[in-house]
């Protein structure tokens, strides 16, 4: 089991922020802002998962989860509150979040297909929660995706990065625990792989467009760079995605060091949350 820390996060949200804010660069800027329009949604269903999960447990396999389950709602919830808070300047911006009403609408669907069966669910959650650890490593290692960044928001994605590191296990583990099976597993990852790729995509190219930004050539530069260079993401990302394919697969083998490093080393800027 995983002791999992609820923190704050110490830095200031409410003064505007620089339009481009990553590093000056248009493509950063607007993929980052679009994987924030997709967390407060996707984030409450992680919560909503584990929960209903956690009650599917029983005696000693549930008391096993009750504090890392706890945890995790708290990382993830405070996840959320945070990236409204961020998502609430790209509106001001004049951005539009299309990627959080398609997700409603996926999940409406997913509850008529399954109900309230949790293994689904979780299943569904275990699959993201697999592609931010994968993100969560390449923010950590590399720190060209985020260099010249607005240091609020640098610490912010750090943050954010190192506790999805953290929590790995736990949606992976509950879905086991409750007798999930590979077909499932591998399905539904394929399938929530497919909808997150696209979804950014999307998401992506309309912030590009509403910033007037989508037809300069430094853009196409930088997302050529950022996604398909040697550092770039598709690259560097590919052979861990396909890792969650394998039967022997678990969370637990990703490098945890940089994500545990960098919370240490910021324990002032991102202290627990007392009782
Ligand atoms: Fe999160
Ligand atoms: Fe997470």
């Amino acid at each position: 089991m995983t002791d999992l820390v609820i923190r704050r996060l110490l830095v200031d949200l409410k003064t505007p922020l620089p339009r481009h804010w990553n590093g000056g660069d248009a493509f950063r800027t607007a993929l980052f802002n679009a994987l924030s329009m997709s967390f407060p949604a996707g984030e409450q269903f992680f919560i909503d998962s584990v929960k209903r999960g956690l009650a599917r447990l029983e005696g000693p396999e549930r008391e096993r989860f009750e504090a890392e389950a706890r945890g995790f709602i708290g990382q993830e919830a405070t996840h959320r509150r945070i990236h409204q808070l961020f998502n609430a300047h790209l509106q001001q911006q004049g951005l539009v979040n299309h990627w959080e009403p398609r997700i409603h609408r996926r999940l409406k669907r997913l509850e008529r297909l399954a109900g309230h069966e949790p293994r689904a669910w979780l299943a569904v959650t275990a699959a993201p929660e697999h592609l931010t650890a994968l993100l969560s490593e390449y923010l950590l290692s590399h720190p060209e995706a985020l260099e010249g960044a607005e240091p609020r928001l640098r610490d912010m994605w750090l943050w954010h990065a190192s506790e999805e590191n953290e929590h790995r296990c736990t949606a992976f583990d509950l879905y086991r625990a409750l007798g999930g099976n590979e077909t499932w597993r591998l399905r539904l990852y394929r399938l929530a792989s497919w909808h997150f790729a696209t979804d950014v995509l999307r998401q992506t190219l309309h912030n590009l467009w509403r910033d007037g930004t989508w037809h300069h050539a430094s853009t196409w530069a930088s997302a050529w760079r950022t996604l398909f260079g040697p550092r770039g993401l598709v690259r560097t990302q590919w052979r861990g995605w396909r890792r969650y394919t394998a039967p022997d697969f678990h969370p637990v083998e990703a490098d945890g060091g940089k994500a545990e490093r960098w919370l240490a080393e910021h324990a002032a800027l991102v202290p627990p949350v007392r009782g």
